[in-house]
């Protein structure tokens, strides 16, 4: 290194942090980066963008407690709310293989009937409330806020959140409406 003048050095590293980021906007700028929705992500893109997320949502959600309890009727809610709000996206067990298939957002919504969550519910209440950045996912913290000024939207969501930690445990009526195909 003593033959190395610092200038040289650092302008050197200089150009090699900036030159990524250089062509990255010149690409942008002309249009040469991709942007249409119906193909899969590659594969390292999936893999840091997950990672990203996962880590961003651990640090970031409290650890709750769900207030609602897994009873029957409370499931029904949820597979309701579900089909209503959530499956036009997320699917349901008669269109998850398709919806699969077939992306129409990217990245596209994980199908819960084929791969349950397996991320603790207080994660998933913290994900529905504040959406996800650079995906179609809807912030539902709030949605359901009344004229009123009372606001049922937490509940919902834990109502919704509690019926997909059971998705392998669905009581027999709950169940068919799951998988009833409307
Ligand atoms: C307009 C489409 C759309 C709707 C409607 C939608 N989502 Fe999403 N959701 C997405 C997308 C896109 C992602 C992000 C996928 C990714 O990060 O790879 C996502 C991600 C999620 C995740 C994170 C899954 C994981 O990776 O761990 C949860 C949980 C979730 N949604 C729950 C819900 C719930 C509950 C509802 C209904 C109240 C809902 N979503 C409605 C599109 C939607």
């Amino acid at each position: 290194m003593g033959s190395f003048n610092n200038g040289k050095v650092l302008l050197a590293y200089a150009l090699g942090v900036i030159t990524p980021f250089a062509v990255l906007a010149v690409v942008g700028w002309f249009g040469l980066l991709p942007v249409n929705s119906n193909v899969k992500p590659p594969d390292w893109e999936t893999a840091f963008a997950h990672h990203a997320f996962n880590a961003a949502v651990a640090r970031n959600a409290p650890r709750l407690t769900d207030p609602i309890a897994p009873t029957d009727a409370n499931l029904m809610a949820g597979v309701k709310l579900f089909k209503g709000d959530c499956a036009g996206c997320h699917g349901t067990p008669a269109s998850a293989a398709d919806n699969e298939s077939q992306p129409s957002l990217y990245p596209s919504p994980p199908q819960f009937a084929l791969h349950h969550p397996d991320k603790p519910d207080y994660q998933l209440f913290w994900i529905a409330q504040h959406g996800v950045r650079y995906s179609g996912m809807f912030v539902f913290g709030g949605a359901w806020k009344k004229k009123d000024g009372s606001d049922p939207s937490d509940q919902k969501i834990w109502t919704v959140v509690t019926f997909l930690k059971h998705l392998d445990s669905l009581p027999p009526d709950v169940d068919a409406e799951w998988r009833k195909s409307n």
